[in-house]
């Protein structure tokens, strides 16, 4: 039998070991303060704006959202990051990505100050964690570290695969596991023969963004698998495809129209160490690191623990 890692779980270890450092700054200072900025209308990123707001809610990290209209100009946008930077009583600022085509989106992460860059997207978040000193981590690859660490799946001397070379997964998952001395290859989409490199690995992290893309047959009986990808499945043949035997999947295609499946083929998840599934693999984890970042962010700011 197959384990699930359950990423429930471990967010919700997460939050809670975050509590007592949220009680010691309120007492001895106040508490950490967020500020999230989502540009224009988008529904998938509203969901998330809400997310993360609600998570903050729920810890007793004061937030607070700017919705600026979709034709703020870039300016207009620097502008608004340099007030966050000054303010005193916010340790975290996060841009809710994509910004619309006219946004200089480099140039706006480029202005964050790096001590509030709790998302880590900023270059000098990036050099730290090539450097692998002390810096924000990128929220989502971080919590794959915490989950493999909460299974206590050995990472060191394993060989690990990342399929996907993204800035906001693929590329800091790799450095991380690099980091704990697992033998990385990141493969994408130009990699010949992308099963056999799957194969090979005791730890597959499936982040390419492809609905159940990786097949049974790209892993060995043996590895633990990590599912990066939410694809929404909105076509019935698409969803038969997927889920021809799992009759509670197709029964909620029928009620919602509509299911997720990550980027790993959910037959692959039978026969395999360990897995995430999707939802509720991956996905709880990246607000649970959004929070602790902001949580370290204002830890640093007064000299606390790191
Ligand atoms: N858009 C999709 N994922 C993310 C994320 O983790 N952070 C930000 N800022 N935007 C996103």
């Amino acid at each position: 039998m197959s384990r699930i890692l359950d990423g429930k779980r471990v967010r919700d270890a997460i939050l809670e070991s975050l509590k007592p450092r949220i009680a010691a700054l309120d007492e001895t200072q106040r508490p950490p303060g967020l500020a999230v900025v989502l540009v224009g209308e988008n529904p998938a990123s509203e969901i998330y704006v809400r997310s993360k707001v609600k998570a903050c809610q729920d810890l007793g990290i004061a937030s607070e959202k700017h919705l600026p209209t979709a034709d703020i100009s870039t300016e207009e946008m620097l502008f608004l990051i340099q007030s966050l930077n000054q303010r005193p009583d916010i340790d975290g600022i996060l841009v809710q990505l994509p910004l619309p085509a006219h946004i200089d989106e480099t140039q706006v992460l480029l202005s964050i100050d790096p001590s509030k860059d709790v998302d880590a997207f900023h270059p000098y978040s990036v050099a730290a964690l090539v450097a692998n000193s002390p810096g924000f981590r990128p929220c989502t690859p971080a919590g794959i570290m915490r989950l493999l660490d909460h299974y206590q799946i050995p990472v060191a001397g394993k060989r690990a695969v990342v399929v996907g070379r993204s800035d906001i997964v693929g590329k800091p998952m790799a450095l991380l596991l690099l980091h704990a001395n697992a033998t990385v290859t990141i493969c994408h989409s130009k990699t010949a023969d992308l099963a056999s490199e799957c194969r090979k690995a005791d730890i597959v992290v499936a982040a390419m963004g492809r609905a159940g893309f990786l097949t049974q047959d790209f892993f060995n009986p043996e590895a633990v698998i990590i599912d990066v990808g939410i694809n929404r499945l909105r076509d019935r043949p698409a969803v038969d495809r997927m889920f021809s035997s799992d009759v509670s999947k197709l029964t909620e295609f029928d009620k919602k129209g509509t299911v997720l499946v990550g980027d790993v083929h959910p037959a692959a998840f039978q026969n395999c160490a360990a897995f995430t599934p999707v939802p509720g693999g991956v996905g709880p984890l990246t607000i649970a690191m959004l929070m602790s970042n902001t949580v370290w962010a204002a830890e640093q700011r007064y000299g606390g623990q790191s």
